[in-house]
């Protein structure tokens, strides 16, 4: 072929990458493989075969690990924790940095490694997955050389569980095992079944490292395995993977007080509005549902265009579809590589099979084997359900949109939250739009763009908890010293009937009103010594739901200015003072101590402390090595059901109530079931402090009875528990419907009077935003 006619028809010729060094090291290790356990790869034993997905053939025999198997490697990464922990920050860091570097070397072997086991193209392995992976373990080098300065009061939680799937083999193992190990946790890691290679070979790495035995350990097998870990004496478990495994992990977890992170699913919406660099957009479209076959758990994959420009983008998508290529991962001219495995092509082809709408496959011959062809399904209703489940594939849906209120609402339409793409040339309608959208991440004139210094993670049922930056450090660490254990309080009984001296009905406080309970019931609340202070009204599922439904209502709350909220607090805690003896008698004569005072004292304390971070606790910008910056955006969750202490019926209402509202939050609030009637008269310090209607609601009643009814209401976005009882078990596992945050039992923050640190709560009533957007371009 002439340089003329190259130019001409655009062609490449193929460029493949030799395959070579990574087979022989295949060979080299016997083409069987065992799991890397303390140190040292075991015998291969009983498993199954692992498959080049763009060829079929077999790469090597993987085992399955047993329950053995699982139990000896938790039993080595026990062995190792207390030690490597010991050896401090700057200790840990060498080795993380070492690990890196070796990363760096073994970049060519890991890439076609990679590329042969997942069928990726080499292109992506090469630029994007290993680069990451790189990066990923010399920042957290870094985290961990500054972790004794910056985070003096935290510590490891101890053994971590890690489960892993075959979309970013390696990428995921790094975004695991880093910042597990900067911080001091020993780790057991499952890869996925298709995709293990990269993994074995970065166990050899760990030895190159010399890394002490123990503290990592990679065990290999399909979801039995991994629910043998979810089971196994661990103190975390890190997932990546399908919302419906999330969800069962959620539920074999439940109860336990381990830490749990789940990275799941995603229907991310890519948005061009009318004035958007349309042939930008179109490239990043490509990367956004092309890239990895579309494999991407943050995929652009649902395309929302203006009216006024749709024609003109779909003719143009079209093309430039046509001009994608598909074909051997390995050649480096190669767009679109093999899909992971046979039985994921099933699932695509079975999901887009009789689709409504009009299906646009890209025009050109389809490699013999495991392929599916870029595929556009335009036309589509919001609610078809191409339009809400995650397809996995390289296939993207597209609808159209007028304005820009109607591209937020057919955005956030779908039981997902991870990611989002908006493209504007207009910096007002992007950076109006970006806050509006339901996503953990979002791009502005851009897509698929990570970095270990930026967080990562969904809301809604794309799971929680955030990977990179400081905050997806802190999910690897827990507060300094033991938590004290819960001690249930009980109710005083009493039989005197003593009429008071004005019959006043306490009542629920629901939407900014005082609301009779639906049940009718209420409950004879008496003093230590057996006297009648008055009657709690008991409330049932209904009024939990109408909580809610009040607190939804008042979602303006979010968008209340940072002082305004502050204000609105530091009005309610002086309301509060001005009743202080008032209170201070009556939690006195409920709990028969003389604390009341000091328990006041502190409650105003607390919502002077929640006005004062109020427009403070402001997330951070992250430097990022590329055109842009990517801003750490405190987000509130939403609404945020708790149950409160029962030992502080005003002071643990007050602790949860005041940083959650400060950040935006609105609260639907259980008080102390044995001593109810403070927080019943609290609400009348509200109704006087201009809170607006249902952004706090204070039900009072059986905490076993409505926990279960929080958690698992969809409309809930967190749930927290206080109570003396341990509704732990109840509550994360009910929680797992709309895989709502929990925080239960927390001993550390228990400690009312003393104040626990202000900061746990802040985060607990926010979510991190990871905004990306051109910066110095
Ligand atoms: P999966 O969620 O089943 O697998 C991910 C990992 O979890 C694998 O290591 C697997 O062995 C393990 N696993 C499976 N069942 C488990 C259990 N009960 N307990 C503990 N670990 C378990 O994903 P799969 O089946 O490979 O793919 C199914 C669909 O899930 C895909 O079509 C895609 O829609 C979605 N998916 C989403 C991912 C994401 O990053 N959001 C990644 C992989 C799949």
């Amino acid at each position: 072929m002439s340089i003329k006619e190259i130019f001409e028809s655009m062609d490449y010729g193929p460029a493949p990458e030799s395959a070579g060094d990574a087979l022989a090291w295949i060979v080299d290790q016997g083409s069987r493989f065992g799991h890397f356990i303390n140190g040292a790869f075991t015998e291969a034993g009983e498993g199954f075969d692992s498959r080049n997905p763009a060829t079929g053939e077999v790469l090597a025999t993987l085992t399955q690990a047993t329950q053995d198997d699982v139990d000896a490697a938790v039993a080595a990464a026990r062995a190792a924790h207390p030690e490597w922990e010991a050896l401090g920050g700057p200790g840990r860091a060498r080795y993380l940095y070492a690990l890196a570097r070796l990363l760096q070397k073994h970049a060519r072997l890991f890439a076609v490694l990679e590329t042969l086991d997942n069928g990726k193209p080499i292109r992506e392995s090469r630029d994007i997955d290993i680069p990451l992976a790189q990066r990923h373990f010399y920042y957290h080098a870094g985290m961990a050389q500054l972790m004794d300065s910056e985070l003096p009061d935290r510590q490891a939680l101890g053994v971590c569980g890690q489960i892993v799937p075959w979309n970013f083999p390696l990428l995921m193992l790094s975004w695991k095992i880093a910042p597990a190990l900067a911080t001091g946790n020993t780790v057991v890691l499952k890869p996925a079944e298709w995709t293990s290679l990269t993994a074995l070979l970065f166990a050899e790495i760990c030895q190159q490292a010399g890394l002490p035995k123990g503290v990592v350990n990679i065990v290999t097998g399909d979801g039995r395995v991994g629910e043998i870990i979810c089971d196994a004496d661990v103190d975390k478990i890190a997932f990546t993977g399908s919302t419906e495994v999330g969800r069962k992990i959620r539920q074999a977890t439940a109860g336990r007080g381990i830490g749990l992170t789940l990275e799941l699913g995603g229907k991310s919406p890519y948005v061009v509005f009318e004035d958007a660099d349309l042939d930008s957009a179109i490239e990043g479209l490509v990367d956004a549902i092309w890239f990895n076959q579309g494999q991407v758990c943050c995929a652009g994959s649902r395309l929302l265009v203006q009216e006024g420009v749709s024609d003109a983008f779909h003719d143009r998508l079209r093309a430039r579809m046509d001009k994608l290529r598909i074909g051997n991962p390995l050649d480096k001219c190669i767009d679109v590589g093999a899909i992971v495995d046979p039985e994921q092509l099933r699932r695509i082809e079975g999901m887009v099979s009789g689709a409504e709408g009009t299906v646009y496959r890209a025009n050109f011959p389809l490699p013999e084997g495991c392929y599916y062809p870029p595929t556009l399904v335009s036309g589509l209703s919001p609610a078809s359900p191409l339009m809400q489940e995650e397809i996995f594939g390289p296939v993207l849906v597209s609808s159209t949109f007028r304005t820009p209120a109607e591209a937020v609402q057919l955005a956030n339409n779908t039981r997902y939250g991870l990611a989002a793409s908006v493209w504007s040339e207009n910096i007002n309608t992007a950076l109006d739009v970006a806050p509006q959208l339901a996503a953990g991440v979002v791009w502005v004139n851009g897509t698929n763009m990570f970095d270990a210094a930026a967080g990562f993670g969904g809301v809604r049922e794309s799971g929680f908890g955030r990977e990179g930056g400081w905050e997806g450090l802190r999910a690897y660490t827990r507060a300094r010293g033991e938590p004290g254990a819960l001690s249930p309080v009980e109710a005083y009984a009493g039989d005197s009937a003593e009429p008071q001296p004005v019959d006043r009905t306490a009542k629920l406080y629901v939407g900014g009103k005082q609301a009779r309970p639906d049940g009718g019931y209420a409950r004879s609340i008496y003093d230590a010594a057996g006297k009648l202070i008055g009657q709690a009204p008991i409330a049932n599922r209904k009024d939990i739901r109408n909580a809610v439904e009040a607190a939804r209502g008042a979602g303006g709350w979010a968008k209340a200015t940072a002082h305004n909220r502050a204000q609105v607090l530091y009005y309610i805690g002086e309301n509060l003072s001005a009743r202080a003896g008032e209170f201070a008698a009556l939690i006195d004569r409920l709990t028969g101590s003389d604390g009341g005072a000091a328990e006041v004292e502190a409650s105003v304390n607390r919502l002077f402390t929640a006005a004062a971070w109020a427009d403070k606790f402001d997330g951070g910008v992250r430097s990022v090595p590329m055109r842009g910056v990517a801003l750490a955006m405190n987000e509130p969750c939403g609404v945020i059901g708790a149950l409160c202490a029962d030992e502080a019926p005003l002071l643990g209402l007050v602790s949860v109530m005041a940083p959650a509202i400060a950040m935006g939050n609105r609260v639907v609030l259980v008080a102390s079931e044995p001593f109810p009637l403070a927080a019943l008269e609290f609400y009348q310090v509200l109704e006087t402090s201009d809170v607006p209607g249902g952004v706090v609601n204070i039900l009072t009643g059986s905490h076993a009875e409505l926990a279960p009814v929080l958690a698992s209401h969809m409309d809930v976005e967190a749930v927290w528990s206080f109570s003396s009882s341990d509704l732990s078990e109840v509550i994360e596992s009910a929680s797992a419907g709309n895989l709502k945050r929990t925080w239960v039992n927390d001993g550390r923050a228990r400690d009312w009077l003393n104040a626990g640190d202000a900061r746990d709560f802040l985060e607990q009533a926010t979510e991190v935003k990871t905004v990306w957007v051109p910066y110095g371009a």
